[in-house]
């Protein structure tokens, strides 16, 4: 990974001007996948997961019980309808702290090869054992939950070897975890096949995508995710932006204390990129216009014009999927529910038997 990382970093210093715009690919024949050499993949878009946990895991999900001060849930920060994320530079953690770092969407989460901006741990379980958004203490939680008939009713069917305990927690919200995937995107549609899904500014902001080399880092079937690099390879942005940069700054380098690990971040995926602004891990760079910008300064040292940087951002707004049959929208319509929690609605057992509302958030 590291090593094909470094070979596509390197590949971006070759590209020359952006090449006259190759012709779309033919015409859709009906159900004929039309995906070859293309360096994004679609979401598939059948995955499996054990529906019932994932519900036993939504609840936990969203249960303020979770977090020291019982004060905060996994959802006050990855919101359902803020793509999984929550809008804000930097959260507001159980203990009333800002969190270092901006709050990464968690949809198609199970696609990234390492987790956290700088990529510290591998799995989802690892992930829950470092995270320190909660700051809750997890050996005190069967107990205190245990004191719920609900969760004990459920835990005690769906695992019924051990019932709550501090693995069949983390368990049920790793199944909620990989329920949360976009697949169907109108992108993956025009992957698959479909010559309509897009107009021509999007689909002339995805050839200047591939051609300026933002597809060097930004590709996979989560148009990133699979590859560290350095932000700032064509500039220092910190110093243009008057910042000191702080420990979270240094991405990598907190880990491995290594020169050249300074300022290297996991690429984030562009999945639902228009549903989570602000960006980068400081969440400095409002919206995506500014974000286009500093790409093109800072990882590609190009200037880009107006009109292909609006291409663009046309483009990555086609990378807005569907969560359980749902197309995504910025914000829930006017009166509905919130985008994102159809389990609630649909399963008479979260409705009645859930958490107490008081205990809970969208
Ligand atoms: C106070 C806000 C906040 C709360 C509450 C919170 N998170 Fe997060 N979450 C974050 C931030 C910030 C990060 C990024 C941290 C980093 O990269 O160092 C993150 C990262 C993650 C990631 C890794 C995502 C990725 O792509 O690397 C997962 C998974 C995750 N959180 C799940 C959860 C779960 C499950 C809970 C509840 C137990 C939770 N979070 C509670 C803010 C929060
Ligand atoms: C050399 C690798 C590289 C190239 C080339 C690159 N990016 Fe990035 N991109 C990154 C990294 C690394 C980050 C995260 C930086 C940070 O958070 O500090 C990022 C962040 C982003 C974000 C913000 C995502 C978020 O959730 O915060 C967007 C949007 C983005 N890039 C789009 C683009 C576009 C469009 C291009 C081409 C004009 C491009 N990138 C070129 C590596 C790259």
């Amino acid at each position: 990974m590291l090593l094909l990382g470094c070979l596509v970093a390197g590949a971006i210093f070759l590209l020359s001007p952006p090449p006259a715009m190759p012709p779309p690919p033919p015409a859709n024949r009906a159900g004929t996948p039309q995906l070859g050499g293309e360096p994004i993949l679609p979401l598939p878009l059948e995955v499996t997961w054990n529906e019932e946990k994932a519900r036993l895991g939504e609840r936990l999900f969203h249960d303020r019980r979770l977090s020291a001060t019982q004060t905060t849930a996994c959802a006050s920060c990855h919101l359902a309808n803020k793509g999984r994320a929550d809008g804000l530079a930097h959260s507001i953690r159980h203990d009333g702290a800002p969190t270092p770092v901006n709050t990464p969407t968690l949809f198609n989460v199970t696609y990234n090869f390492k987790l956290f901006w700088n990529g510290r741990t591998d799995t989802l379980g690892q992930q829950l054992e470092q995270d320190q958004s909660t700051g809750i203490k997890w050996e005190i939680l069967p107990a205190r939950l245990s004191a719920d008939p609900d969760y004990a009713k459920s835990f005690a069917r769906l695992y019924p070897q051990t019932g709550i305990s501090v693995s069949t927690l983390r368990d049920a919200l790793i199944h909620y975890e990989r329920s949360l995937v976009t697949p169907n995107a109108r992108f993956d549609r025009y992957l698959r096949g479909d010559s309509h899904a897009l107009s021509a500014p999007e689909l002339r902001g995805y050839q200047l995508f591939k051609s300026y080399g933002c597809v060097a880092c930004h590709q996979g079937v989560n148009v990133g995710g699979n590859l560290f690099q350095k932000f700032g390879i064509m500039g220092d942005y910190y110093a243009d932006h008057g910042i000191t940069p702080s420990k979270a700054d240094f991405g990598r380098y907190a880990l491995t204390r290594r020169e050249e690990d300074k300022f290297v971040f996991r690429v984030p995926s562009l999945r639902n990129v228009a549903l989570t602004a602000p960006y980068l891990h400081d969440g400095s760079a409002p919206d995506l216009d500014d974000v286009v910008s500093d790409m093109a300064q800072y990882q590609l040292g190009r200037p880009l014009p107006e009109a292909d940087k609006a291409d663009i951002i046309a483009f990555l707004k086609t990378l807005t999927g569907e969560y359980r049959r749902q197309p995504l929208a910025p914000r829930p319509p006017a009166g509905g529910t919130p985008v994102g929690s159809p389990l609630l609605r649909s399963s008479p057992s979260a409705a009645s038997g859930g958490v107490p509302l008081a205990g809970t958030t969208p």
